[in-house]
């Protein structure tokens, strides 16, 4: 169709039929759904004409069922308006990659990208349209369970990522290339900053802020292209995002010009009356439609009061319009009117889904993510090694992490499947020592036993799935008491002690990081975990990840993140000084810092040099690095550059990161790598919100991390 025919459909809607547009209910809601229930229509006073000209569904998957529910639909809708299919397809459809923050800690866009091409691939010939990713909150807090979600704690690495993640999901012509679905990202906006680390609760920050390192994730998805947005359960500065007027209308759509749909996140409407801005179910239709929110999901404000707020003319029938033209719009755009079905296609299905290329994909991805945190000439483990795989990981396929609803464990191969393959069985011993959360002696005796007769101890310890994702805040963010009970009782041994770590979150350490030789974080790695991770053990992959998110040394210090200020009375790391910005009883930095890594082999840098110490917006300057594998193998290496302003209008982060290059070196190689600074990456937000650059010195840092760097200064002339 073209634009005046979708205008002539909105023409021919009934104000009922417009409504109807707006909401989204899942599933089970519609006729054709394999378990169709009716009981939740009364319950939320929904009649069947509602449903029959209902604008999306949300969480259907499978092409069997989607062209059944559409076909059911068509059946009876007047203007034969075809359903839009979304969904959660986050980190991957059935082929499950790494969560989120471990694809963060690649810092590999490309595979990235292709990780998303793929999950987009496999949902797309399953029937959806839509996906609700990607997902990126900047986050500071790991008390807060969906840290996972997201790239992690730098706004220019996320906005990357969040650019990526559209590509890949959405190609570049989604009415013709079926095999792609419209991006959603979300959780528009700053829902990565609840205070206390708590699921839903308030976020409070100046707007000089949200827009310095908040905003920027969003508008990058935004920017490449990304059809959908969907609003935040929080509060930002007061208001519900979701009833936000100048989030969605000033920022959104005036400034960068987003003309796509705008969705709630899941009954966000309607918690617009706990949250305290609405007294009522109409008064929160009102605020949303007023602030430019499209579709409401999973609640029915608008169904039930759209129509009254209308005919009493406090809310003007082009609002509806409006928000009806762009779901039509983003219907067309996705080829719906022509083909309702579109990539929906059973023999596909069987075809492309969990393929081994697919799998390929996934299990590349997975050993890109993982971070090797210590290392004490324990690893890489050799194939004659005896060895004692022991903890609740240690044959569970749980590796999934949370947003992987269409993965299967079965699917999955745990550690124990893959060390099978890597080393004679006979060698291995196998015990879970304990259970996520609890033990037993029993337990405990066993797994003595198991190590007793090994050379090394692997320990496949972390949290459960459910200790991290949506309303997965911990307040406490250590192992469980029971497993740290088990590391405990095996370094007894004194036997090497490998710890494999699988988890949502950046954890505090304590009781593991003493006593492991050597630590590997491999987050939730999906389907081919645990092929990936016995690469990395034995070093037929050289680990090469590095920390999207800082690892804190205590919860007692979060928020830590690198890109901080230095305060009025920073603490000087040579000695121990009274009346400084610091702890008494534990360091300020954390852990693990961003960007942090190790390898098999080992890196210099050295030469680092500029092309000119002065520079001008019209001059930029090149600054280069010469990177040398010292080490006896082959690997990969992140090198970083960050930037520092030494004298801001307000205060400047201590170092921002401004570039990267992740580089391949054979043993004794040396590459140059080089990167140029231009004014435009030297803006930021002044106190009256001006983005702008200002003259004076900088400093540039380069390094394989955000702590260990060299640095140089430089001087921006205007
Ligand atoms: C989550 C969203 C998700 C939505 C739909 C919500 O609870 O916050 O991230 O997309 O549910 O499943």
């Amino acid at each position: 169709m073209n634009d005046q025919q979708i205008k002539d459909l909105l023409e021919q809607m009934t104000i009922e039929e417009k409504v109807a547009q707006l909401i989204q209910l899942a599933t089970p809601f519609f006729k054709g759904a394999a378990g169709q229930i009716t009981g939740p229509l009364e319950e939320m006073a929904l009649t069947e004409e509602t449903v029959q000209n209902c604008g999306s569904v949300l969480g259907a998957s499978g092409a069997k069922e989607i062209i059944n529910i559409q076909k059911e639909h068509l059946a009876e809708n007047r203007l034969g308006i075809p359903l839009l299919m979304m969904a959660d397809i986050i980190h991957g459809f059935k082929t499950i990659f790494p969560v989120p923050l471990a694809i963060g800690c690649s810092w590999d866009l490309e595979l990235a990208e292709k990780s998303a091409e793929i999950a987009a691939k496999e949902a797309a010939v399953s029937g959806i349209h839509v996906t609700f990713a990607p997902m990126v909150d900047l986050v500071r807090d790991p008390r807060w369970g969906r840290v996972n979600e997201s790239t992690g704690e730098d706004p220019y690495l996320n906005s990357l990522f969040a650019r990526a993640f559209v590509r890949g999901f959405q190609g570049t012509d989604l009415q013709n290339e079926k095999n792609r679905v419209a991006a959603c990202v979300k959780h528009f906006a700053a829902y990565g900053a609840p205070e206390g680390g708590r699921d839903y609760n308030t976020v409070n920050m100046s707007e000089r802020q949200l827009r310095e390192s908040y905003l920027p994730a969003y508008k990058a998805a935004i920017d490449e292209g990304c059809e959908v947005v969907m609003t935040a359960f929080n509060t930002v500065d007061g208001v519900p995002a979701t009833g936000n007027k100048d989030l969605m209308r000033s920022i959104l759509r005036e400034e960068w010009g987003f003309d796509g749909v705008v969705i709630s996140d899941w009954g966000a409407v309607k918690e617009l009356i706990p949250h305290g801005v609405a007294a009522d179910e109409a008064e929160a239709a009102q605020k949303a439609i007023l602030a430019g929110l499209d579709i409401e999901m999973m609640t029915t404000c608008y169904v039930h009061h759209l129509k009254q707020l209308i005919e009493q003319e406090i809310v003007e029938e082009a609002l509806l319009d409006e928000a009806v033209l762009r779901i039509l719009t983003l219907k067309n755009k996705l080829g719906l009117f022509e083909n309702p079905y579109r990539g929906a296609d059973e023999q596909q299905e069987e075809e492309i889904i969990l393929s081994e290329e697919h799998r390929q994909v996934a299990r590349d991805l997975a050993a890109k993510s993982c971070v090797l945190l210590k290392n004490e000439a324990v690893l890489p483990l050799k194939t004659n090694q005896k060895l004692a795989l022991i903890g609740p990981f240690a044959q569970n396929g749980d590796i999934l992490g949370p947003w992987s609803w269409l993965g299967s464990k079965e699917e999955t191969i745990n550690l124990h499947h893959a060390l099978n393959q890597k080393i004679d069985p006979a060698n291995l011993f196998i015990s879970q020592g304990c259970d996520f959360e609890m033990g037993t002696e029993e337990q405990l005796e066993e797994a003595v036993g198991a190590a007793r007769k090994a050379d090394v101890i692997l320990l496949a310890v972390g949290e459960h799935t459910h200790m991290s994702g949506e309303a997965g805040s911990r307040a406490d963010i250590r192992l469980p008491q029971a497993q740290l009970e088990l590391i405990a009782k095996l370094k007894i041994l004194q036997k090497p002690i490998v710890v494999v770590l699988f988890n949502g979150r950046p954890l505090d350490l304590h009781g593991v990081i003493d006593k492991a030789d050597a630590l590997l974080e491999a987050w939730f790695p999906g389907t081919e975990g645990g092929v990936a991770i016995a690469d990395l053990l034995f070093g037929d992959v050289n680990p090469s990840g590095k920390l999207a998110m800082s690892i804190p040394y205590s919860v007692g210090q979060i928020p830590v993140y690198y890109n901080c200020f230095n305060t009025g009375r920073p603490k000087d790391a040579s000695e121990s000084q009274d009346f400084v910005s610091k702890y008494i009883d534990i360091p300020n930095d954390p852990l693990f810092p961003f960007g942090f890594g190790l390898s098999y082999t080992t890196f210099s840098y050295s030469e680092f040099s500029l092309s000119s110490e002065f520079m001008t917006a019209s001059q930029p300057i090149t600054v280069s690095v010469k990177v040398k594998n010292t080490g006896e193998v082959a690997g990969e290496e992140v090198v970083q550059l960050y930037v520092r302003d030494i004298s801001g209008d307000v205060v400047r982060p201590l170092m921002e990161l401004k570039g990267f290059q992740k580089i391949s070196l054979q043993p004794g190689e040396t590459k140059e790598v080089t990167f140029t600074i231009k004014e435009e990456q030297l803006r930021y937000y002044h106190s009256n919100l001006e983005f702008a650059s200002d003259a004076g010195r900088f400093v540039a840092y380069v390094g394989p991390n955000s702590k260990d760097v060299t640095e140089i200064s430089f001087e921006l002339q205007k």
